[in-house]
């Protein structure tokens, strides 16, 4: 069964997770289909909007980790570092539906899109440093810019999960709507974008990113390098292999 899904309807290109018996973890061949996906989504002229959505259970429980342990991205080519480049880069109006978990890169792919709507179930963390790794996707610059220090200090350095109400809050999110609802509202919303001039909607999201897009593209690179050098390190390993073996990890060697 096709692990990434995609349709092409009224201006709208929507991508789904399907991979809901491993909670939506991502594989290298998944961040590959993404990273193609919104190429195309960007270079096809009927598209006019994306929307990345999930399932009313789970948003994603993030990067696959036995695939991480079993095929780390090796170089700035690898294909999760061309996702991030496509989301952080994407011209396009970038919407997403979030319900149930959405565990690191499913929570901070989520700042890169221009709108997101959740489920009441969500729930959203980035426990990087409970598996002995990094923040990517640029989130080190933005979730402080969008939480505040403390909140995003409680979420990256505690690994403290957050709520749909406290995501709304904070402005991660746009609206809050049962689960079952998440995915018609996201394309609806969709559509409305996909019915008003594109070169606007260009226009208008270029100008509000321009300014911070070099220090994003940096940034990413920066955390990449970082990131990349920990999967191998002790820590890494030792919460990799706890979580494949179903135990705790045992950090007091790293
Ligand atoms: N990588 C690989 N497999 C994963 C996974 C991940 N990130 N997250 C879940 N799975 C798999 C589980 O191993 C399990 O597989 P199995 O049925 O073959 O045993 C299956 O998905 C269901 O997961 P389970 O943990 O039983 O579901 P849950 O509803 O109790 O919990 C989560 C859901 C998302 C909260 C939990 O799975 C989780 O915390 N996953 C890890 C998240 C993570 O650390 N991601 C890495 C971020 S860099």
């Amino acid at each position: 069964m096709n692990e990434i899904l995609s349709d092409n309807a009224a201006g709208v290109m929507t991508i789904t997770l399907n991979r809901v018996d491993k909670k939506n973890a991502i594989t290298a061949a998944m961040y590959g289909v993404l990273a193609d996906t919104l190429a195309h989504a960007e270079a096809d002229a009927s598209v006019r909007a994306i929307v990345l959505q999930g399932h009313e259970s789970v948003f994603s429980a993030g990067n696959d980790i036995a695939d991480f342990l079993n095929n780390p991205p090796a170089t700035a080519a690898s294909p999760v570092f061309r996702f991030l480049r496509a989301i952080s880069t994407c011209a396009k109006p970038l919407l997403a539906g979030v319900c149930g978990p959405a565990v690191g890169i499913g929570t901070t792919l989520l700042f890169h899109c221009d709108l997101v709507y959740a489920g009441d179930n969500a729930a959203f963390s980035m426990p990087f440093v409970n598996l002995g790794l990094c923040p990517e996707a640029a989130s080190s610059i933005l979730a402080p810019q969008l939480m505040g220090y403390q909140r995003a200090a409680a979420a990256l350095l505690l690994g403290e999960p957050f709520m749909a109400e406290a995501a709304l809050e904070m402005g991660l999110v746009s609206r809050i709507v049962p689960p079952g609802e998440v995915n018609a509202l996201v394309r609806q919303q969709a559509r409305k974008l996909a019915s008003k001039p594109l070169s606007s909607l260009l226009a208008t999201k270029r100008l509000m990113k321009q300014a911070q897009a070099p220090a994003i593209a940096q940034r990413i690179a920066e955390e990449g390098a970082i990131f990349g050098r920990m999967l191998s390190e002790p820590a890494a390993r030792e919460a990799f292999g706890a979580f494949v073996e179903k135990r705790k990890p045992d950090f007091s060697g790293s």
